[in-house]
């Protein structure tokens, strides 16, 4: 029996036992993978015993990202960079983390908009916490050209632009409406939009009608944002996406068969979200 878990706190809500339980049928794997609270005092001991609790490995969300990065050896340049870790391993007796955020947007991206080439790509980014920095990165390894980072606290997008280049500009949100002109890919990765969050509060009028729209929030499953965009006919990418084809790689290594995101899965867990999801 392979066992692996996801931790966070709180960890109710995460739908990652879902899409893993689901993989685990599928392939008819001798396996488990369950939601795990752990607090933040807690959580060095629980990475330190992981295999003492007979786990394979983890998944990291909010709040212990960045503090898992440096309880592990970063197994990769990806999550060296990003400082923070989703996705824990055990291997050759040591605990290592890697980070499958941007892969798994850029995977849905793939997916929802195949048509779409990140070679030279524009693009605007709404963010600059974490799921940002994970975003920017990977568009930036797929050779993005130009990544408007706008955020409220623009220092932040400072920051960002420090840790990953001068390909990353930084703009003030009074800014935003200037630099949708010449992108081609809109992303938003705050938490506006999402279900109990203010509304994302911005004007689409100057973009570009073939740019892409796409957000990380997934509750609703087509935000005001997604909707706004289709209305004026801009394709779109729905943030489920993102968490489905980030959980590839973590099941991959904990349990030794690489799972596909079909549109079973993805109906699954779209259904979970909202009763009333239809395709
Ligand atoms: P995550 O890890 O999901 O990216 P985070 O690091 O807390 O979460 O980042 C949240 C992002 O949403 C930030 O860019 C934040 O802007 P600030 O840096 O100015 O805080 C943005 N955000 C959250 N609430 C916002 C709001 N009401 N208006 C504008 N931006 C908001």
């Amino acid at each position: 029996m392979i066992r692996a878990c996801v931790i966070g706190w709180p960890i109710s809500h995460s739908r990652s036992p879902l899409i893993h339980g689901y993989w685990l049928k599928q392939h008819r794997i001798d396996g488990s993978y369950i939601r795990q609270p752990v607090e933040t005092a807690d959580l060095p001991a629980f990475i330190r015993n992981l295999a003492l609790q007979g786990y394979a490995g983890c998944n990291v969300t909010i709040p212990h990202k960045e503090s898992v990065f440096g309880l592990v050896k970063p197994a990769d340049e990806t999550t060296e960079r990003l400082g923070a870790v989703n996705t824990v391993f055990l291997r050759d007796g040591k605990t290592w983390g890697t980070n499958t955020d941007g892969e798994g947007f850029i995977n849905s991206l793939r997916e929802a908009q195949p048509g779409l080439a990140l070679s030279a790509l524009r693009a605007v980014v709404l963010g600059a916490g974490g799921a940002a920095l994970a975003i920017v990165n990977a568009l930036l390894e797929n050779g993005a050209s130009e990544i408007a980072v706008v955020n409220r606290t623009v220092e932040k997008a400072h920051i960002l632009r420090e840790r990953l280049g001068a390909k990353v500009k930084p703009v003030a949100w009074d800014k935003m409406a200037e630099q949708l002109a010449e992108c081609g890919l809109l992303v938003n990765t705050t938490s506006l939009g999402m279900k109990g969050q203010p509304a994302l509060e911005i004007s689409l009028d100057g973009l570009s009608g073939t740019a892409v729209v796409a957000d990380i929030v997934y509750t609703p499953l087509r935000t005001p944002l997604l909707l706004e965009a289709a209305a004026r006919g801009n394709p779109t990418v729905e943030g489920l996406g993102m968490l489905l084809h980030q959980a590839v790689r973590g099941f991959s290594l904990w349990f030794g068969v690489t799972p596909a995101v079909t549109q079973a899965l993805h109906d699954l867990v779209a259904r979970d979200i909202d009763p009333e999801y239809r395709r």
